[in-house]
């Protein structure tokens, strides 16, 4: 019933695997984000099995969730990782993930963080996603300071309309990610004069949670086009990336085969003959969670019913932040003849847009039951804060009938660690 073959219910109560999640509500509390490891393993191994004979580097961009857990778990897999910060190259090297297998991209990397990816491992990152000139500069001096040349790709925006959320849109011209198209030739050759680098790679990424393969197929195009303009001006392109964006049945929509994904791949950038290098995120883990959470009131108004959850938008941002959709059931399987009724599923924070569906048509729901916010194991708990003092929800992972907390809920000690009494204040003096 929930469409997820890792989230079904038995015997009466929606499971992640062969555990209820009553079990799990009744250790750890809710809210709490509840992962199957099984999913993990199923969506990397189709992926990888979509392209099997290409020269293929995935790498899973973290900031989809990441949970030590589950990079290790891709580590394990034999992911690589595209990582946007120095913090997320240390959780990926923490979680095993070798440096040779990372991808640093993001629009505005510090000269810090350049100089951690450079020195990772001893042997650096496996490369560089460079978005604009003034950053080729920069990492060329910091490179030069250390004394080595650093594998760049410059990430192109080919001006494609990925027709997805416009906050996630990134390949169009207006968008601040990447150089030009037109420009592109132009910047390698400078790159190419710069003393720290070595242009070998070309990135694309046109934005997320796309559900057609047409936008994809005009970039490949574009890029495929860019790759030979390139080598014929002199420049050693080695690695293609083509970035992430694959979309996930949310509702209903209805996101393209990733086998016909990779035949794209077959048939505009495998002739190029480089290595491929793909950065999925929410194809991976986005259907992988789910977020548990209780009904703590049924509010009813004249004119709607509210249930008012124990999760909210600090723990669940993208309802609030894009308008997105995502699958509500209860744990507790409803009758099938229950009549269905329209209410406002909302969290407890002080926000109206902490609403996580307006009108929604649900079964019979009442205080104190159980509901899972299904679809939240991307930008779910990357994304969330202590927003209202609310501490972060635990995270869990199922292996078949067992489970494991791999983050617990922070105390109230845990979420004032950091903070410090001026010297001058009551409290520094007790
Ligand atoms: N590579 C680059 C350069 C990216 O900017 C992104 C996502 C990815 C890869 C991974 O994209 P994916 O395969 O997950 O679509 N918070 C938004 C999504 C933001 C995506 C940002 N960039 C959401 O919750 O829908």
């Amino acid at each position: 019933m929930t469409g997820l073959p890792w989230f079904a219910y038995r015997d009466g109560q929606l499971c992640a695997e062969g555990v209820p999640l009553t079990k799990i509500a009744a250790e750890v509390g809710t809210p709490a984000y509840v992962y199957s490891r099984a999913a993990l393993d199923d969506r990397y191994k189709t992926l990888a099995e979509a392209f099997a004979g290409l020269p293929v580097l995935i790498a899973y961009a973290v900031k989809a969730n990441a949970s030590l857990a589950v990079l290790r778990r891709f580590g394990e897999l034999g992911a690589g990782a595209d990582v946007v910060s120095g913090g997320e190259l240390q959780l990926a090297v923490k979680a095993g993930i070798a440096p040779g297998r990372i991808i640093f991209a993001g629009v505005g990397k510090t000269r810090e963080e350049m100089a951690l990816a450079i020195k990772a491992g001893n042997t650096g990152i496996a490369q560089f996603n460079v978005e604009s000139e003034p950053e080729l500069q920069a990492l060329s001096d910091v490179a030069q300071s250390l004394g080595v040349q650093v594998p760049v790709a410059i990430r192109i925006n080919p001006d494609v309309d990925a027709k997805t959320h416009k906050k996630i849109t990134t390949g169009k011209a207006e968008n601040k990610f990447g150089i030009p198209h037109s420009r592109a030739l132009d910047v390698y050759a400078e790159g190419a004069r710069l003393p720290g680098l070595k242009m070998t790679g070309v990135h694309v990424h046109i934005g997320s949670q796309l559900t057609d393969l047409t936008p994809f197929a005009e970039t490949f195009e574009r890029v495929a086009d860019l790759v030979k303009s390139l080598r014929a001006a002199g420049h050693d392109i080695r690695r293609v990336d083509l970035g992430g964006g694959l979309g996930i049945q949310y509702n209903d929509e209805t996101p393209p085969d990733v086998r016909a994904y990779a035949d794209l791949v077959r048939k505009h950038i495998a002739p190029l003959g480089c290595e491929i290098a793909l950065e999925p995120g929410r194809f991976l883990v986005g259907n992988a969670g789910l977020l548990l959470t209780r009904v703590t009131f049924v509010k009813r108004a004249e004119e709607k019913t509210f249930l008012i959850l124990d999760a909210g938008m600090n723990d669940l941002v993208r309802p609030a932040m894009y308008e997105a959709y995502h699958r509500i059931v209860p744990v507790k399987a409803p009758n099938p003849d229950a009549p269905l009724m329209p209410v406002d599923i909302v969290g407890p924070v002080c926000e109206t847009g902490d609403t996580f569906a307006q009108a929604r048509p649900m079964p019979p729901v009442e205080q104190g039951d159980f509901l899972a916010i299904l679809s939240a194991g991307a930008y779910s708990s990357s994304m969330a804060s202590m927003y209202n003092a609310r501490p972060l929800a635990p995270e869990v992972m199922v292996h078949g009938d067992r489970f494991a907390i791999t983050r617990r809920r922070p105390s109230i000690e845990d979420m004032t660690a950091l903070e410090i009494a001026p010297a001058w204040s009551s409290e520094a003096k007790a």
